[in-house]
């Protein structure tokens, strides 16, 4: 009997589920694209990364997981259905991907339960109409939350209001139409705020109150035609600003706007009237003074302080040569090489010099979506190394756009291997 437990107990090192690949370091379980309808069975307990996308999995319930796991992911299967509770046994997973189930539609307010350790959540082209306004509670370690391209066309107040570590939001290409004033409240690590595509018409003066630790907010392509000075106000560390594409009032209406970019130092998009005719396709930030000479004064609060700026507002930025530097320095390279490893594909990772299990978000990027989604390609603007300039300051060939992102570095020319396209997005970003 002693004999028994002591020799005959199972191995840690458990077998791997029929039809899927399994490697150490990290312990990863690989059955992706193999038509499984539902989560396989014989998961080893111990795995650390479980690879299930491109399935046919259609449903997923209390007791689907027996397993631990940090990483799963899901994306590009047939998810209709995720039962309230249905992760809370996962209670070490960081990231999960549930992307592209476009028959997802619509979620259980219970869904991410029990997930305190959760950094990144993707929840992109579900097809989402609406979230229910418990759907994160408590994620308090939450980083990353991915919602964009689905059809959310309402937010919920307090809906964020868990998620004290949020850093990046992305919400564009949904049919959002207005930001109410809690809209966003309790968010007070929000670094990026992605708001572009939609149908925004309407933003509460207050709507970005929380937001103090902001430094990039889209607001591009959506129906705005006033956005009050408070919101940015509020915003105090901004540096990136995209506000084009939207329909702006420049009558007495932008004044406040109009006062806040005297002000700001900010890299900001153009900001194109549509209105008054006479002032149509003039940029908003360059307006006069005298242009608002017929307006009522506006109250004390908002007037303080704006007439002492002497340069011009007209900043441009200069982008470095230097390759991107993020704050996972370094993690893009190792990935790079673990997708020429094959970590991604079948065969089992040779790179076996990634000692301690870390998956940077780069890493994560690269096989699984359009490159366009991840901040790399966002341009250098990510990278902390942009300088700003001011126009006679500025580096001769600063007005080239094609000197901006010449690509000088092995990182970048990988990044442009992958996506092409990633180059133009920027330049549609950056000038466009
Ligand atoms: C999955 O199903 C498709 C269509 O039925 C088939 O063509 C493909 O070979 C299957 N893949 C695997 C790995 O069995
Ligand atoms: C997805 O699942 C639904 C049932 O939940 C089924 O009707 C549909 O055919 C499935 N779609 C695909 C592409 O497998
Ligand atoms: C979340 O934020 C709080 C306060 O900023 C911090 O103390 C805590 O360690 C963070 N938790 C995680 C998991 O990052
Ligand atoms: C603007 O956003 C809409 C969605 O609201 C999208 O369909 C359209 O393609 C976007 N336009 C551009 C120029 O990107």
């Amino acid at each position: 009997m002693v004999v028994w437990l002591v020799l005959g107990k199972p191995s840690p090192a458990s077998a791997c589920p029929h039809n899927c690949v399994c490697y150490p370091t990290p312990m990863t379980v690989s059955c992706q694209a193999q038509n499984f309808t539902a989560v396989p069975v014989g998961v080893p307990y111990e795995s650390q990364r479980v690879f299930l996308q491109n399935n046919r999995i259609t449903e997923l319930r209390v007791g689907s997981f027996g397993f631990g796991t940090q990483v799963l992911w899901l994306f590009s299967n047939n998810i209709t259905w995720i039962e309230a509770g249905a992760f809370s046994e996962l209670r070490d997973l960081e990231e999960l991907d549930l992307g592209d189930n476009s028959n997802l539609h619509r979620l259980e307010g219970g869904a991410f339960r029990g997930l305190e350790k959760l950094q990144s959540l993707h929840m992109h082209r579900c097809r989402l109409t609406a979230l229910p306004h418990d759907i994160f509670h408590k994620l308090y370690s939450l980083q990353f939350l991915y919602l964009q391209e689905n059809n959310l066309h309402f937010l919920q107040d307090d809906i964020f209001s868990d998620l004290i570590n949020l850093s990046q939001l992305f919400l564009h290409g949904n049919r959002i139409r207005t930001l109410s004033e809690n809209v966003f409240r309790g968010l007070v690590n929000l670094d990026r705020l992605l708001l572009h595509d939609n149908r925004i018409r309407q933003v509460n003066r207050r709507a970005f109150r929380d937001l103090g630790r902001l430094t990039m907010l889209f607001l591009f392509n959506n129906s705005l035609a006033e956005l009050p000075s408070q919101a940015l106000r509020d915003t105090q560390g901004i540096e990136f600003l995209r506000l084009n594409a939207n329909p702006w009032s420049c009558g007495c209406e932008a004044r406040g706007l109009w006062e806040w970019f005297r002000e700001a130092r900010v890299s900001s998009s153009e900001v194109i009237c549509a209105s008054p005719a006479a002032r149509r396709n003039q940029d908003l930030r360059f307006l006069r003074e005298m242009d608002f000479a017929p307006c009522p004064l506006p109250d004390a609060g908002s007037i303080a302080g704006s007439t002492t700026t002497t340069f011009s507002t007209k900043t441009r930025w200069w982008f470095h040569k230097n390759k991107p530097q993020s704050s996972t320095k370094g993690v893009f390279e190792k990935a790079s090489e673990n997708v020429k490893a094959g970590l991604y594909g079948k065969g089992p990772s040779t790179t076996t010099s990634v000692v301690k299990y870390e998956l940077g978000e780069e890493e994560l990027a690269l096989p699984k979506l359009d490159a366009e989604e991840y901040w790399a390609n966002y341009g250098n603007e990510d990278s902390g190394v942009t300088l700003r300039c001011f126009e006679l300051e500025c580096p001769p060939d600063f007005d080239l756009p094609t000197s901006s992102s010449s690509p000088s570095s092995p990182s970048f020319l990988t990044l442009l291997a992958l996506s092409v396209c990633s180059l133009c997005f920027n330049l549609h970003l950056l000038f466009g």
